[in-house]
């Protein structure tokens, strides 16, 4: 692990106390909900693919804030959008037209299969007004009394109410009965299993292009394009959650696009500001006639701020060659990872797209993430065995390679040590 002196960062006193990172994290502990177990370091800075902590070590981030910072931490084009905008306006209502919001809003849909687009605040609110719309729509446009929405297991959507009952996920519905009623859950990447579940109460389905949390799971070739013309077939929306991996995460604008098809809505968050908390609500113009004025809203959804940064992070994206850089990179790490499963049999499988890449283990791999961690590599673990790759989409051959060989070393040493 790099140290770098002249990053050293001197926290200035709070409540008239000197600081350091342990007392920092002693008062994290103190006053701020524990919803989050979390690692000893406190970082406060960020560079490109970079982080560094208060005592100034580096380290590579193959975590972007779990798929937030796709252009990189501080994209310049970004941090002097905010600049801007925060001179000029940081916030007004809804209740008023909003340039930034408007120029997101086209070039959302100019780039996508949408017509319209719900501003909110991040993807759970996403997937809230997602479902609230095809139930309106249901009401107005479908015959019969239509409300239930199919998701698949393994999947994840959110925290709130709806959006962990549309998340069938058990461990995340523990303690919160009684759960939203009209959900019904399905194996993934089960076209089958789709046929037999609809019925006269279904007004959507919801599913990830690829599943994220849920193990970094891909559906078979051929299954979004079945279910939209099962959907099609059967008069059911269809909604993709794109939070993870939409905006270039995959290779691609949206993961929809690597199979050709449409859905009605797609939901957009994490990265869709380059690190501004945002939530977008993408929709076709068949079922946007369904919000009218007073149906839904958000008082900071669209906001002037997280906007102007949503402008500046879709065009960085675009105009810089981060998607093609992304298939590339993509490639060349998976196959490296492929080469580590070769050596080490504790590897199960290597899978994904672009740069969203798990590599499942036959144990757990908390204990991997960190001494990966003290070694200056930041990645993650889902479903306690999937190690969770989610580079800045301007990431480096040379950098995987230098996560790779970390990551080799730590088997290695894990290895010797349990002989
Ligand atoms: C696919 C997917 N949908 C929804 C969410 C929820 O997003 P948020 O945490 O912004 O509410 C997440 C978060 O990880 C996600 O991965």
């Amino acid at each position: 692990m790099e140290y770098c002196p002249l990053l050293h960062y001197s926290s200035t006193p709070f409540l008239g106390v000197a600081m350091d990172s342990q007392t920092w994290m002693m008062l994290s502990e103190k006053y701020v909900a524990h919803t989050y177990t979390r690692y000893p370091i406190l970082l406060v800075r960020g560079k490109g693919t970079r982080v560094w902590d208060m005592e100034g070590r580096e380290y590579l981030d193959f975590v972007s804030g779990l798929a937030v910072c796709n252009l990189g931490h501080c994209h310049p084009k970004v941090v002097k959008a905010i600049q801007d905008q925060a001179q000029r306006l940081i916030h007004v209502s809804n209740f008023y037209y909003i340039e930034p919001q408007i120029q997101l809003a086209s070039l959302l849909c100019k780039h996508s299969f949408a017509d319209k687009v719900f501003f909110c605040n991040s993807g759970a609110e996403a997937n809230e007004g997602a479902m609230k719309l095809a139930r309106k729509y249901a009401k107005e446009k479908m015959e019969g009394d239509r409300y239930e929405i199919i998701t698949m297991d393994r999947s994840f959507h959110g925290r709130t109410l709806a959006t962990l009952t549309a998340t069938a996920q058990e461990k995340f519905h523990k303690g919160y009965a009684p759960l939203m009623p009209g959900f019904k859950y399905i194996p993934f990447s089960d076209i089958g299993a789709v046929r037999r579940a609809i019925d006269s109460k279904t007004c959507a389905i919801m599913v990830e292009p690829i599943q994220g949390e849920g193990g970094v799971n891909c559906p078979s070739e051929g299954y979004l394009k079945a279910l939209r013309e099962i959907c099609d077939e059967r008069e059911v929306l269809l909604i993709f959650d794109e939070v993870q991996v939409g905006m270039g995460r995959t290779g691609k604008l949206f993961a929809y696009e690597h199979e050709g098809v449409q859905p009605d809505m797609l939901t957009l968050a994490k990265s869709l500001a380059g690190g501004v908390p945002i939530g977008a609500l993408l929709i076709n113009k068949k079922v946007a006639e369904s919000f009218g004025p007073g149906d839904h809203a958000s008082t900071f959804g669209g906001n002037p701020l997280a906007t102007a940064a949503g402008v500046a992070a879709l065009n960085a994206i675009l105009e810089e060659g981060m998607l093609e850089n992304c298939e590339k990179v993509g490639i060349y790490f998976l196959a490296r990872l492929e080469e580590i499963k070769r050596k080490f049999s504790i590897v199960q499988e290597v899978r994904g797209k672009g740069l969203l890449i798990g590599m499942e283990l036959k144990r757990e791999g908390g204990s991997i993430v960190k001494t990966m961690m003290q070694r200056g590599v930041l990645i993650n673990c889902t479903m306690n065995n999937v190690l969770r790759f989610l580079p800045p989409l301007i990431v480096t051959e040379a950098e995987v390679d230098q996560v790779v060989n970390t990551l080799e070393e730590v088997f290695k040493t894990g290895m010797e040590h349990r002989a």
